[in-house]
């Protein structure tokens, strides 16, 4: 579903990951790195929002990078870090609709009911607070239900319900054979999920693929991620 043949990632002049070859096929892969390590850099490349600056990326048959931005936002749902930054639209109605009118998806509503209170529906998305605004933004990209899911630290800022909700969308996205990429910091609220597997942006800028069941702390401590001991004060 995601093929990268000898990728290499970053910006004129500054590349961050060279030379990278993988397959990612139907499940959860949660991306793991330091900050500025090039989590987000790597979404956005297979997003085809960042040109790579050697080889290429096939999503779903598609170099994302060289098709028009609604044929790759049909096929790929990318979700913004900053809430804030993906917003265009006046009203969260309008916000959520623009995907659907963009793409021709007939919109999954279920993922929006689950995620946004209908009391928002009508409010400009500038004025939501930080987890209401991620809440909406990740509702406006995933109603296009695309085959493949790119998601940017999803659980930021969201609360229990929000959490509780945005599992049971992957739960129910695995099990349509959704191919997705999680990036986060707090990767423990994945395990429930039972990720595929992990890539883990190493400190000399490799990429290691490896089972979620081999996570290791102490190569997450060495590669500037939380272990797990850190997060939960124990085992996780
Ligand atoms: N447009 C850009 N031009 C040059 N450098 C950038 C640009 N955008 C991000 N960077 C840098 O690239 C590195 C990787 O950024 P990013 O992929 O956002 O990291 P993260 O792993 O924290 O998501 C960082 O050092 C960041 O400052
Ligand atoms: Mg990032």
């Amino acid at each position: 579903m995601i093929t990268a043949e000898d990728l290499t990632i970053g910006y004129p002049g500054k590349p961050l990951l060279e030379n990278l070859s993988f397959k990612l096929g139907p499940g959860i892969h949660v991306l793991l790195g330091a900050n500025g390590s090039g989590k987000t850099t790597l979404l956005k490349t297979i997003a085809g929002l960042i040109k790579p600056l050697n080889g290429r990326v096939v999503v779903d048959g598609i170099e994302p990078y060289s098709v028009k931005r609604r044929i790759a936002a049909g096929r790929i749902g990318y979700t913004w870090q900053d809430p804030y930054h993906g917003f265009i639209e006046a009203r969260v109605r309008d916000e959520i609709n623009f995907i659907l009118e963009t793409t021709g998806a007939r919109g999954n509503w279920w993922i929006v009911e689950k995620l946004v209170p209908g009391e928002l529906m009508d409010r400009d998305p500038y004025t939501l607070s930080g987890g209401e605004a991620k809440r909406v933004s990740l509702a406006s990209v995933l109603v296009a239900d695309q085959p493949v899911w790119l998601l940017d630290e999803p659980f930021n800022e969201l609360d229990y319900d929000g959490v509780k909700s945005l599992l049971e969308i992957l739960r129910d996205a695995r099990g349509r054979g959704k191919t997705i990429i999680i990036v986060t910091h707090l990767y423990p609220l994945t395990n429930s999920l039972h990720p595929d597997k992990y890539l883990l942006i190493t400190r000399d800028h490799g990429l290691l693929i490896d089972d979620w069941s081999r996570l290791d702390d102490e190569l997450l401590a060495e590669s500037g991620v939380l272990p797990r001991w850190l997060i939960c004060g124990g085992t996780c």
